[in-house]
């Protein structure tokens, strides 16, 4: 029988010690990833995207970042749940801790490489209240490789999203140097036609005059600046450059409409471009209201309408005016 003395104890919890040691860092460092099991959505990383993850570590991105979807992550905009076969040939996955920023999983192709460029030097140029630090001391090298790293996150469906980035950015680009009107034209002509035709459905009142402009504050300034000419601080990085919206103004719209169109380019952003989808952020309210604030501020043409409305249970009532 043992008796359980001091130095039976002290054994015994150092045996255990060593033993959670060697399963826990040892065995993993020494296992061949290659014989771990592989998701059908796995790719192994290039030279550069390794580099890259490198960056990651040494900058503690994953103090923010986490990078697993699980089923009560649906919310966050999920497309797809992580499988354990996603983290094969990592010894240790980035799964992060805390989610102080967006999961970043599934983040390659999100953006195009530029929009990631301007972000990396200064986040609040693409994100004007981001609390991500600024990196800009990255080299041109340094930038590229973190670039890689973040586009190859998401596997064989980030593959893909890229491969539509690149499709669309050669013509986005020649359709910008071919002069402004025809870069609207090429531009419009991807909305789809009904969407061209519907007039912004909300008229515009004095709370949502205000909250356009705060939505343009929060989401679209970095890149189109305060006065909608495209020239916010995020345009050193990004080319096609952000839409100057005054242009439109000059081109006039055949048919007058504004709103449907600068709804569904809001909504879903434009390939190939930095133009980023708003769709999991904005609520269609405020889409509408900040089509609104960008038809009136920049474009000089308000289409919302009042009459024939449908019989929405938002009506909101009209504010009776003083001495009324
Ligand atoms: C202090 C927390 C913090 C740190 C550290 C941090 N981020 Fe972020 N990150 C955020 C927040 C918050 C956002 C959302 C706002 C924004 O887009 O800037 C974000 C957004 C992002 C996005 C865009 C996600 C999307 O879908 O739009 C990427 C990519 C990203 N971070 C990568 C990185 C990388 C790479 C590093 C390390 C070099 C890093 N972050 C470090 C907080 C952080
Ligand atoms: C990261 C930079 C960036 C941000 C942020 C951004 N945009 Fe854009 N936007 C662009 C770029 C780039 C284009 C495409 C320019 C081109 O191809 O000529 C564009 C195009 C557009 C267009 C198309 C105009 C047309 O007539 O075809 C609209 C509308 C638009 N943006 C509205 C917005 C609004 C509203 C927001 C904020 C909710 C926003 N953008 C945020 C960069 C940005």
């Amino acid at each position: 029988m043992i008796h359980m003395n001091a130095k039976v104890v002290g054994i015994g919890t150092s045996l255990l010690v060593a033993l959670i040691f060697v399963l826990v860092v040892v065995a993993p460092t020494y296992t061949n990833p290659e014989s771990h099991v592989q998701s059908a959505n796995y790719r192994p990383r290039t030279e550069q995207e390794e580099r890259g993850r490198e960056i990651y570590i040494t900058h503690g991105c994953q103090y923010c970042h986490s990078q697993y979807i699980r089923t009560v992550d649906w919310g966050l905009g999920a497309e797809r749940l992580a499988e354990a076969g996603d983290y094969a040939g990592e010894t240790a996955p980035q799964l992060g801790s805390i989610r102080n920023g967006p999961d970043l999983s599934q983040q390659g192709g999100e953006h195009t490489n530029d929009w990631h460029a301007a972000h990396f030097y200064n986040p609040r140029w693409t994100r004007p209240e981001s609390f991500m630090p600024p990196f800009p001391y990255f080299t041109d090298q340094e930038r590229q490789e973190i670039t890689a790293y973040v586009q190859s996150l998401g596997g064989k469906m980030a593959d893909f999203r890229m491969a539509r980035q690149y499709k669309w950015r050669d013509p986005a680009i020649a359709a910008y140097e071919s002069g402004v009107d025809k870069n609207i034209e090429w531009l419009h002509r991807h909305v789809p036609e009904g969407w061209l035709n519907v007039p912004n459905p909300y008229p515009i009142t004095e709370v949502s005059r205000l909250r356009g402009a705060t939505v343009y504050q929060r989401h679209c300034l970095g890149c189109h600046g305060p006065v909608g000419d495209g020239q916010g601080p995020a345009v050193a990085f990004i080319y096609p450059p952000p839409f100057n919206f005054t242009t439109l103004r000059r081109h006039g719209l055949e048919g007058g409409a504004t709103g449907g169109m600068l709804y569904y380019q809001i909504m879903n952003g434009i390939t190939g471009t930095a133009m980023p989808y708003f769709k999991r952020e904005l609520e269609s309210e405020k889409i509408w209201d900040v089509s609104n604030y960008v038809a009136e501020q920049f474009i000089g043409l308000v289409d919302a309408n009042t009459e024939p409305r449908g019989i929405d249970a938002a009506f909101e009532p009209p504010v009776p005016v003083k001495g009324e």
